[in-house]
């Protein structure tokens, strides 16, 4: 009943206004029923260091960057024990935002004193896999 009202107002309303899609009403759901898409893309994943240190040597990263617990002496790119110093210089957000970002887009910030030579591949990397390098390198 109400249903047939709302549309025979929606109606004299078209006939008024002569024209538009607002004059026309139409009934509309009361509600919505099932589950709503909850976001997937937590900002940070929860990693894990053991499997970010595997990770650190396998993709290379050893080669460039001395970091005391991968046993590293890399010298292409920063010292990773300095890492928490270099972030709050960088000031780019929390340390483990910081070096998210480093991995995943190494040019958004360039410390000082080194060349923006920092592969860019590893922005494909799984979230899973950014979030177990990131552990491993702010564990300490
Ligand atoms: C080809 C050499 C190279 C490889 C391989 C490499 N990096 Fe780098 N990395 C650099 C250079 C050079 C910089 C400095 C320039 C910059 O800030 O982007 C850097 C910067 C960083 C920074 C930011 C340090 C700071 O103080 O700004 C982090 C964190 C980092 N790398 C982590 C990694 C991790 C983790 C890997 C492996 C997944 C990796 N890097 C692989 C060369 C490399």
């Amino acid at each position: 009943m109400r249903v047939a009202v709302a549309v025979l107002a929606g109606a004299s309303a078209l006939l008024v206004a002569g024209c538009g899609s607002q004059g026309i009403v139409l009934p509309t759901a009361n509600g919505v029923s099932g589950t709503l898409a909850q976001p997937t893309t937590t900002p940070l994943a929860k990693g894990d260091p053991a499997a970010g240190k595997k990770l650190f040597t396998s993709e290379g990263c050893t080669g460039c960057h001395t970091y005391g617990p991968a046993g590293s002496h890399g010298t292409i790119g920063p010292d990773l024990d300095k890492l928490a110093q270099y972030a709050k210089q960088a000031n780019q957000g929390t340390l483990p935002q910081f070096v998210a970002q480093s991995i995943t887009t190494p040019g958004a910030y360039i410390q000082s004193g080194y060349q923006n030579v920092m592969p860019t591949t590893y922005g494909n990397l799984p979230a899973k896999q950014i979030a177990d390098l990131v552990a491993f390198l702010t564990q300490k």
